[in-house]
């Protein structure tokens, strides 16, 4: 097939862009590089030996982009441009809705435009909200008590597919909602790096365990948990790249959503405790007041995507901490 990776330079779509190379699709990537670099894309050259088209493009400009429609013919688009920290969309709300939903509006106006139909979206486990449950199934209904711009913006985008679908029975939808996604490819050639503190614990604890910053702060050791620490579906990327393949598979008229999680819970003292059982060394930690609006349990009920896409989870945290070693040592 003929793909189109929007964020491709981004950490889950680079990944996602290795595996759709290794499958033996053809693919262009468009990425602004507002939060990746240019070199991403000689790391997909040198695990795959082949080099993406690249296009520096914001989907924000409509034009430019309508312009890469005109010159491909697309099969697919695999959407996961956008901006994702939350905390900055508390602070960013208008540039937040602009840059995720404005520009996926945009994308749409260009696919429907030039007849491309098929489409397979970046969503997250943050569409469910608060319903009070720690399993999430996708029969659950979505946009519950949201507690911030980032997460509505996923909700306001699978809305807008919805609604697409409907308009027009010719097109095929995936809404892909991801757990925590951690870990990188084997080779430690990607992953992530984000500037600054970072906001998710393996990004923090990774700089922990590089000695940039010097302790990490457990959110919260009070909560109605085994350990008294949050639970969360930590998602190995690799994994979570190989469930878009199985996407692809399994596209079909209409807007579907499916979970890509691992179905374990796994607290944030057991990320610690497996991180230096990996690494062979302590990481220093420190228990921290609760972080506002974390939710004390959230994980996955993956059961829609493996009979329907017979996709499911086989890494481990483990493999993701030593390919995240792998990928510190690289750095
Ligand atoms: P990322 O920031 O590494 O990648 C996103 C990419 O999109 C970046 O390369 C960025 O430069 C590009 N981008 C942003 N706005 C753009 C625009 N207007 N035009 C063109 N390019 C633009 O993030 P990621 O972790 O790879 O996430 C990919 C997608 O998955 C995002 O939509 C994110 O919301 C979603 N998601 C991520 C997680 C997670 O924990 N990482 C969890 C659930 C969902
Ligand atoms: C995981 C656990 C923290 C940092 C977020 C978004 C979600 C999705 C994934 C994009 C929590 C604890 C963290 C630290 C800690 N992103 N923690 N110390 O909050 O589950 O999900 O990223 O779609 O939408 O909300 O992930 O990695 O921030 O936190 O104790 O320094 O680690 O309290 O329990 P979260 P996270």
């Amino acid at each position: 097939m003929k793909i189109l990776v929007t964020g491709g330079t981004g950490y889950i779509g680079s990944h996602v862009a290795v595996e759709l190379i290794n499958q033996g699709h053809t693919i262009e990537i468009v990425d602004n590089l507002s939060n990746s670099q240019i070199e991403v894309l000689d790391k997909i050259e040198q695990i795959t030996s082949t080099r993406p088209v690249f296009h520096e493009v914001d989907l924000l400009d409509q034009l430019a982009l309508d312009h890469i429609f005109d010159n491909t013919s697309f099969d697919l688009v695999i959407h996961f441009a956008g901006l994702k920290a939350v905390a900055e969309s508390i602070e960013q709300p208008l540039r937040y809705y602009d840059n995720n939903v404005t520009s996926t509006i945009n994308l749409l106006e260009s696919m429907q435009s030039h007849s491309v139909k098929n489409i397979i979206f970046s969503s997250s486990a943050t569409v469910y909200g608060d319903q009070g449950v720690d399993q999430c199934v996708e029969t659950m209904p979505t946009g519950i008590k949201l507690t911030n711009p980032y997460g509505k913006t996923k909700y306001m985008i699978e809305e807008i597919l919805k609604d697409l679908a409907i308009s027009n029975p010719e097109f095929s939808i995936i809404s892909l909602r991801y757990f925590n996604p951690i870990g990188n490819h084997t080779s430690g050639l990607l992953g992530e790096n984000p500037n600054g503190i970072p906001n998710n614990l393996m990004p923090y604890i990774m700089k922990v365990a590089t000695g940039e910053l010097p302790e990490l702060n457990i959110f919260g050791n009070d909560y109605d948990t085994e350990d008294g620490t949050c639970l969360r579906d930590y998602i190995h990327v690799v994994d979570l790249a190989k469930g878009h393949l199985a996407a692809i598979d399994g596209l079909k008229p209409g807007f579907t959503a499916y979970n890509l999680g691992t179905g374990r819970p796994t607290s944030v003292l057991e990320m610690v405790h497996a991180f230096e059982k990996v690494s062979g060394k302590p990481l220093p930690h420190k228990f921290a007041p609760r972080r506002p609006g974390d939710l004390p349990k959230l994980y996955a009920n993956p059961k829609k995507a493996e009979q329907e896409l017979k996709w499911h989870a086989n890494l481990t945290i483990e493999d993701a901490i030593k390919d995240t070693l792998t990928f510190i040592s690289n750095k």
